[in-house]
């Protein structure tokens, strides 16, 4: 196991303000792709965040195996716009201490990785949405992780590009290319989760609790048009809108 969450409670605020987001949320995360799955606000990225060690839970524990270590691509844009896209890539590394020259040897590697080879001195806004998230990307996987984390990749993305985007990171996990083992990726879209998991918890609304865990067992390359396909979707939809 990479990394085991048992019984994580959190809530925000105090007073009569309090918040209660997470109830009790126990996984086990192994070498495999989870999708979290869960209504807006439930507290998908909170949970995330948990366990990228980034937020403290309230209780409950988090155990990760030795040396595992964590790539983050955030829900929200986080590209600094007066750097350029090589030194954004390289940063992560030089907050670390990596000498600048090493930093951006390999923040261009990853970015080639990610098919953005002779951009390395564009700026963010020179950037279609989906170059964007490529450096996002890129910059999640400099830091050389086990675990890659990501919160709703896709969702700001046009529908072909996403499509894309979501064969090549599949691509670049299972070539084993990358030091990636396990993928995180927080959806709310049922298909997505259909299309790239072999997991799918299903988080109630907030709240949240696991309401399900939906193991997908097609083979991959998955065809949204097969049948087993949609019968996975309909499966998953019907513990969603329960
Ligand atoms: N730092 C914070 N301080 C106070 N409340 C917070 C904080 N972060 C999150 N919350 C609250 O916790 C709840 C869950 O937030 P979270 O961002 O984890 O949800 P989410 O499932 O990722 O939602 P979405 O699908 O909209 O991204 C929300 O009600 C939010 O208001
Ligand atoms: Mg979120």
């Amino acid at each position: 196991m990479l990394v085991s969450l048992r019984d994580i409670i959190k809530s925000f605020g105090g007073g009569l303000k309090v918040l209660r987001v997470l109830d009790g949320i126990s996984l086990d995360i192994a070498e495999e792709f989870v999708a979290l799955l869960g209504p807006s606000g439930c507290g998908k990225s909170t949970l995330l965040r948990i366990m990228a060690g980034v937020e403290r839970a309230d209780s409950g524990s988090i155990v990760t195996a030795p040396n595992v270590s964590f790539g983050f691509v955030f829900q929200s844009p986080t590209l600094l716009p007066w750097l350029t896209v090589l030194d954004n890539v390289a940063l992560p590394l030089i907050a670390k201490g990596v000498d600048k020259h090493l930093a951006r040897e390999k923040a261009s590697k990853y970015l080639s990785l990610v098919g953005l080879q002779g951009f390395e001195d564009f700026y963010p806004t020179e950037l279609s949405g989906g170059m964007r998230q490529r450096v996002n990307v890129a910059r999640a996987l400099v830091v050389e992780p086990t675990m890659l984390l990501m919160d709703e990749p896709f969702s700001q993305l046009d529908p072909l590009t996403a499509e894309a985007l979501r064969a090549e990171i599949l691509d670049l996990w299972l070539s084993g290319v990358t030091t990636v083992k396990g993928i995180v990726m927080v959806t709310h879209n049922v298909e997505e989760a259909v299309l790239m998991a072999d997991k799918i918890v299903i988080l109630t609304r907030r709240p949240a609790k696991v309401l399900k865990i939906v193991e997908v067992k097609l083979p991959r390359p998955r065809d949204r048009r097969h049948k087993d396909f949609q019968d996975v979707v309909d499966m998953v939809y019907e513990y969603v809108s329960a």
